[in-house]
């Protein structure tokens, strides 16, 4: 099941322009992607609520807010030892960052149970980990129970248990889990790079901007002075053509010299 979720997303996004993956971009397996996401809980959609806006939309042109949503969600089980989010079961609280993206969709219905990766952003909102850009929500399926259930450090989820007993798949599941951390490395790695390029591309745009005001304001200015200069220099060539003897020692018509060549021209026609 793993790999043809993978296939499909591989096809999904290589066939989709606007979601370029780095070029040795590899699928990750399930457990692998486990080990590397922030907070794992089994938990339940108990209602969901509509998002007027979302930074994790990246296309600004796409302006349907219908798209984004929150799922107010109960905590029925913290799946990972040491998961970042420590609050007990039952407890519940709001993932946000849902929705129908770019790239991706994330979904859930009301009343059904998921297993979710889930990370905190720098705002302290609860939002999906989509480690290694695959799909970080799991619908409650036998298939995906064992799967969690199985996996090293992950308890044995059912509601409101966290049950965690020594089974020897775990020993080999550690070798797996050491080999994932290498890879976790390369990944934040990735994710940064991909954070600071669009932080750069926010500065750049800013600062293009900027410049474009300033170009805008320059050429204002520039039209500005063209039209002041214009009307001396035009009002001396009508005087120099209509005495084309009057004797000129500078015929420079720099500004500076202007006021004096007004001065000296009205002087030399009253004569
Ligand atoms: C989740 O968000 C909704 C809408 O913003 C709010 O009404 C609700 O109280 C929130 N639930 C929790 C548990 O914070
Ligand atoms: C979810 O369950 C509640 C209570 O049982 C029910 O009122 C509601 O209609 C259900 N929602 C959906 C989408 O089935
Ligand atoms: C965090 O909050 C700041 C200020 O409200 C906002 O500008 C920024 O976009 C938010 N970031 C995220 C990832 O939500
Ligand atoms: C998980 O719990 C079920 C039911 O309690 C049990 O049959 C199964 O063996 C358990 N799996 C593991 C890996 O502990
Ligand atoms: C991202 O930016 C931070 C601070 O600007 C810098 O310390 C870090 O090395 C950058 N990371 C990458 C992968 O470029």
């Amino acid at each position: 099941m793993g790999t043809s979720v993978a296939l499909i997303l591989v096809l999904f996004l290589s066939a989709s322009w606007a979601c370029q993956l780095p070029h040795d971009w590899r699928p990750q397996t399930e457990a692998c992607r486990a080990e590397l996401a922030e907070i794992i809980v089994f938990a339940k959609v108990l209602a969901l609520h509509k998002e007027s806006y979302s930074v994790y939309n990246f296309l600004p042109w796409q302006y349907d807010t219908d798209l984004f949503f929150s799922a107010e969600i109960e905590l029925l089980c913290d799946q990972a030892w040491g998961s970042m989010l420590e609050v007990p079961a039952g407890s519940r609280f709001n993932v946000s960052g849902l929705g129908y993206f770019p790239c991706y969709s994330y979904s859930v219905m009301e009343n059904n149970s998921y297993y979710f990766f889930l990370r905190m952003d720098e705002n302290y909102s609860i939002i999906p980990h989509g480690v290694n850009f695959q799909d970080p929500i799991f619908p409650d399926t036998p298939e995906n129970h064992r799967m969690f259930a199985s996996l090293f450090q992950f308890s044995n989820c059912t509601a409101g248990t966290q049950v965690h007993t020594y089974t020897p798949d775990w020993e080999l599941q550690e070798d797996n889990r050491l080999w994932c951390s290498n890879i976790q490395k390369a990944l934040f790695e990735e994710e940064e790079k991909v954070k600071n390029l669009s932080q750069k591309v926010k500065i750049l745009e800013k600062a293009n901007n900027h410049l474009r005001d300033k170009v805008k304001n320059m050429k204002r200015l520039l039209r500005q002075a063209k039209r002041e200069t214009k009307e001396p220099v035009q009002s001396f060539k009508q005087l120099h053509e209509t005495e084309p003897v009057l004797p000129h020692p500078q015929q420079d018509t720099t500004q500076e010299q202007k006021p004096t060549l007004r001065k000296i021209i009205p002087k030399t026609l009253k004569n």
